[in-house]
């Protein structure tokens, strides 16, 4: 699976911060059964780990990566976990340069042309546009494809349905990445049903054909 095949699986890639590891998998069933069969899990818990761990052993149809990706070491552990792609909000050398090694896709963080470029002559072509909402938003992502044509890049950071589908229309948009489909009231509750909703109604957007 390549960094655009993990980009195609759902218009919206659910942000996800699990706290109790037990919520892991009956998390990753409730998006699935709503048609999300991705995760960025992010590095945000003492759990994450064990709980990528959990869903790429149980939830096997669900493709499971790790976010929050901040160094070579987080990579590495993410990758024995079970997770098979990685997402960083930025892209410092150290990360471009241990990437070469890692046996899954990655989507480095840029908010700027400069930081694109970068990240494309290290041999990137797909890549996190983060923090979407503050960095511009749709329009200043939209005014990257020009200049740059051959980037595609998963806006995350401020996005929610209200403003989606600006960003799903534009031609240089894989999909978008979003906290809302897991809101943690909901995570806390163990709502299920209610993230089954959310993720109904954000797997059925598309942007423009
Ligand atoms: C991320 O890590 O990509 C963001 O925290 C998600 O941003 P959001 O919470 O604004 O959707």
């Amino acid at each position: 699976m390549n960094t655009l095949d993990v980009m195609g699986i759902s218009p919206v890639v659910p942000v996800v911060v699990v706290e109790q590891v037990e919520d892991a998998v009956p998390l990753a069933k409730a998006l699935r059964d709503g048609g999300v069969s991705v995760i960025e899990l992010t590095l945000r818990s003492d759990v994450a780990l064990a709980a990528i761990a959990a869903i790429a052993a149980e939830v096997p149809e669900v493709v499971v990566g790790a976010g929050t990706v901040l160094s070579p070491r987080d990579a590495e552990s993410s990758i024995a976990a079970g997770a098979r792609f990685l997402v960083s909000p930025g892209s410092p050398r150290d990360l471009l340069d241990a990437a070469h090694g890692w046996s899954v896709p990655w989507l480095p963080g840029v908010s700027t042309a400069t930081e694109a470029m970068n990240v494309a002559d290290a041999g990137h072509t797909e890549m996190k546009f983060f923090p979407a909402a503050y960095s511009g938003g749709a329009a200043a992502l939209g005014a990257l494809a020009d200049p740059l044509p051959n980037l595609t890049f998963c806006p995350t950071g401020g996005i929610s349905p209200a403003n989606v589908a600006d960003y799903l229309r534009l031609a240089n948009v894989a999909c978008v990445g979003g906290s809302w489909l897991t809101p943690r009231k909901m995570v806390s509750e163990r709502n299920w049903s209610a993230i089954t909703d959310l993720a109904r109604v954000a797997s059925a957007l598309r942007g423009v054909d």
